[in-house]
């Protein structure tokens, strides 16, 4: 009884006011209120494949997880932001065709379905790598190389059966991988070795003879190095002069904060653009970690004492980093807009910082932040710094 007789008793604050102060004060909070509805429901977070739609697509690399729509975090950002895919891994090699007679297409065909479910442009990545590229392929049954005519006949098959079931589906297709060493000479594969350096050539016809309207590119990183460029220049010429289409080179765009600069950047679009190619950014990140060599990178155990020093961002990432890494990606995309008349494509390797490789790559279980959505799947600084990329060209 008393509990009631006091509630009664005590009257709204707002009700106690003169009747004008009142509505003045309701009328604030219903804006206040309106307003912060409007900020937190996503609609009014901009839309990046909407803010570049005259300049170039925006893509990013899935995986397994997100082309299926498991990834409760990352549908949404897929659906708003992006209208292109690459598979993270699922078309690579080893994942497609694991042993010499047997495909598996589990994983693809469900990448290319979320594809076209949502009109996205569907990249295929890769035919012809280095990496995630099983032993078999290389090898007779007794573990010896086998000759270049049976490497030749196997990637033959391989692209024929991979791009044949996509044929008009997967729109362009990652033809060859990594082909090129720092120096700008051949990469010293197994495909090189066995082959011979026709082996991208070929790679290029058998994906042509498969799908003749695909686009078909070729793919690397730090191009932006001048050795390296150089080399890759060399590869498209020598293509070019067999009468091979390369629709577009491929930059992989494994950036960091002191690399590439806005010149070495603009420089190399340049360059490859004057080849008559399109130019692609196909593999976009900035890693705000610790350098350290790959090689050694992937045979450290990440001790308590190496933490400090290879994983210090471990609980959050400082804001000087991040405002850093937004400037970084402002300026980056300030150059891509640039060319927005060479550039067909920018693609993000990821779509938030919690499924980046750069977790795993070359150090295991580090916290890296190199995209532009954080772990809870938030815009980040570098978000609206690309945004504002976007605002600020002249369309
Ligand atoms: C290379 C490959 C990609 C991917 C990244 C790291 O750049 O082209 O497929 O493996 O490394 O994940």
């Amino acid at each position: 009884m008393r509990k009631d007789s006091k509630r009664r008793r005590r009257k709204p604050m707002i009700m106690k006011m003169k009747p004008l102060r009142r509505t003045l004060i309701q009328i604030a909070a219903g804006l206040l209120l309106s307003t912060t509805l409007a900020k937190s429901s996503r609609t009014e977070i901009p839309s990046l494949k909407e803010i570049f739609k005259n300049d170039f697509m925006i893509g990013a690399a899935l995986n397994r997880r997100q082309f299926s729509e498991e990834d409760a975090r990352a549908a949404p950002i897929i659906r708003a932001h992006f209208n292109s895919i690459t598979p993270e891994n699922q078309l690579k090699w080893m994942y497609v065709h694991p042993a010499p007679d047997k495909y598996d297409f589990t994983g693809s065909d469900q990448y290319v379905a979320f594809g076209e479910k949502y009109g996205m442009y569907i990249v295929g990545h890769t035919l012809v790598w280095h990496r995630q590229t099983p032993d078999w392929v290389f090898e007779d049954g007794s573990g010896k190389p086998v000759s270049r005519e049976i490497l030749l006949n196997r990637l033959r098959d391989h692209i024929h059966r991979v791009v044949g079931r996509y044929k008009g589906r997967i729109k362009g297709w990652d033809v060859v991988n990594e082909a090129i060493d720092a120096n700008g000479t051949m990469r010293q594969s197994k495909w090189m070795k066995i082959i011979g350096e026709d082996y991208v050539a070929k790679a290029f016809e058998f994906a042509h003879e498969a799908d003749p309207d695909a686009q078909l590119y070729y793919n690397d990183y730090s191009l932006e190095n001048e050795p390296k460029r150089t080399g890759a220049i060399q590869l498209i010429k020598k293509l070019q002069a067999e009468g091979i289409a390369v629709a577009a080179i491929g930059l992989q765009g494994h950036n960091k904060l002191d690399w590439p600069t806005v010149e070495q950047q603009d420089a190399t679009i340049a360059a490859f653009a004057k080849l008559g190619i399109k130019v692609n950014i196909t593999e976009l990140d900035i890693d705000v970690l610790p350098a350290i060599d790959e090689e050694a990178g992937l045979r450290l155990k990440l001790t308590p004492e190496l933490q400090a020093k290879l994983n210090p961002f471990a609980s959050s990432l400082p804001e000087a980093i991040s405002k850093e890494q937004s400037r970084r990606y402002g300026e980056l995309f300030g150059v891509y807009v640039k060319y927005r008349d060479v550039i067909d494509r920018i693609t993000f390797w990821g779509v938030t910082d919690g499924d980046t490789w750069l977790n795993n790559w070359p150090v295991r279980g580090r916290t890296n932040y190199p995209l532009l959505f954080d772990r809870q799947g938030k815009p980040k600084l570098a978000f609206d710094a690309v945004v504002n990329a976007g605002l600020n060209a002249k369309h």
